[in-house]
């Protein structure tokens, strides 16, 4: 029987091309380019060019691009009403998961599965996310949906569409950096599900849901909500010495540290860190990011030899906050970035598939006498 790499730790599973992580240097690269001088030279949109086509596009490729992400933006008449109809109280993910289902019956050309109708199904993901996680907010939040602004770049509209106001210059800075970190990384789990639902050769749409699902977990996605509802359960400074030494002491997980690849600190969480310290004093939010430094200094006091160092879901946390992004909905702020990835790696799978499907050890019981239910 093969080894058993349970939570299939150190399994190199595949290929890509999209994104390279050192775990040990804590490096993150699209491409072939660093993290950092995406987050502080690039946008959203140039990056989304980067991952479905493998390359820096040139200024009027990017701007077809911008133009083709802007008319995509628009909900099916039918999706709106779907949302109207969900229950105010449902998940805002499960909410994006259950809108973007129904999308095939709106795309023509459905049928079609090669390479280009597969790309324009990535730009129309990716232009539709933002703006059914915005719809379904003002839904649930009895305000009017704020139809998508064709001036504003996307994670800049995003916000918009969100909270109904222009953001400043460095919220639409900080939004962008926080869409470009977040676009593409390696096989997480969210984008191996989506390598393996189309490695069955099913729909992209499909695949884009099932990520949603698995992005939706508390050891994924789920982290900034996690860790913003832990700071404000702390609630003031004086507070997090005594709440981290507390979850030390009952050995339970600080939310937004910890990380299965990176053994140092994730290379987002420094871009996110200085964003939301800056973010937090035009915003007069300053305290949540002090708050979640201190939480940083205290867990590197406490981890003693264990490699626990903020991920990139800590300083997201304080960053979507002060943007005006409620906790409940910073999974979605998540999935409105990574679908980006998700849709690139769905069309790297379909340019060189194999079928997903490893090996289990049964562990069950054999050979057991089938005894009629009369005689249970
Ligand atoms: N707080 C305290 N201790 C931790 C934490 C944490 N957040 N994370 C790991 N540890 C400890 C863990 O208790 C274990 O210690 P010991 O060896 O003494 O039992 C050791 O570190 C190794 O942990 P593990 O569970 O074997 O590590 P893993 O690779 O299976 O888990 C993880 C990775 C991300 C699930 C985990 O670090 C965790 O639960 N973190 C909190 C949730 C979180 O922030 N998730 C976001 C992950 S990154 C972004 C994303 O994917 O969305």
């Amino acid at each position: 029987m093969p080894q058993i790499a349970k939570g299939l730790e150190g399994v190199v599973a595949g290929t890509t091309a999209l994104s390279f992580i050192d775990g040990r240097a804590g490096r993150l690269v699209y491409c072939g380019y660093d993290i950092h001088e995406l987050a502080r030279k690039s946008t959203f949109e140039e990056v989304c060019f980067l991952l479905w086509y493998g390359r820096l596009p040139n200024r009027s490729e990017l701007d077809a691009l911008r133009r083709e992400l802007v008319t995509m933006r628009p909900l099916p008449g039918p999706v709106e009403e779907l949302l109207r109809a969900l229950p105010k109280t449902l998940d805002p993910l499960d909410a994006l998961r259950t809108a973007l289902s129904p999308l095939l019956a709106f795309d023509e050309g459905a049928r079609d599965t090669s390479r280009e109708a597969n790309l324009r199904r990535a730009k129309w993901l990716t232009a539709l996310t933002s703006t059914v996680i915005a719809t379904f907010h003002r839904l649930r939040t009895a305000q009017k949906p704020v139809p998508p602004d064709p001036e504003l770049p996307h994670a800049a509209n995003f916000l918009y569409m969100l909270l109904g106001e222009r953001p400043t210059p460095l919220a639409q800075r900080a939004m962008d950096a926080y869409f470009v970190l977040l676009a593409d990384h390696g096989y997480n789990a969210s984008t191996f599900t989506a390598r393996v639902i189309a490695s069955t050769l099913s729909d992209m749409v499909s695949a884009i849901c099932g990520a949603i699902g698995a992005l939706k977990g508390p050891l994924h996605g789920g982290a900034a909500q996690w860790t913003m509802e832990m700071l404000l359960e702390i609630g003031s400074l004086e507070n997090v010495e005594p709440y981290i030494r507390r979850l030390f002491a009952e050995h339970k997980r600080v939310p937004g540290f910890g990380h299965r690849v990176y053994r140092t600190e994730d290379p987002r969480a420094r871009v996110l860190r200085e964003l939301s310290r800056r973010v937090g004093e035009e915003t007069g939010g300053l305290l949540w990011h002090e708050m979640s430094e201190r939480v940083d200094a205290l867990v590197a006091q406490l981890r003693g030899d264990r490699e626990i160092y903020p991920n990139v879901d800590f300083y997201s946390a304080p960053l979507l906050y002060n943007l005006g992004i409620p906790p409940d909905l910073m999974t979605c702020a998540f999935a409105a970035s990574r679908v980006a990835g998700w849709t690139a790696h769905v069309l790297e799978q379909q340019a060189d598939n194999r079928l997903y499907r490893p090996l289990s050890e049964y562990t069950g019981p054999m050979d057991l006498a089938y005894v009629p239910i009369e005689e249970r």
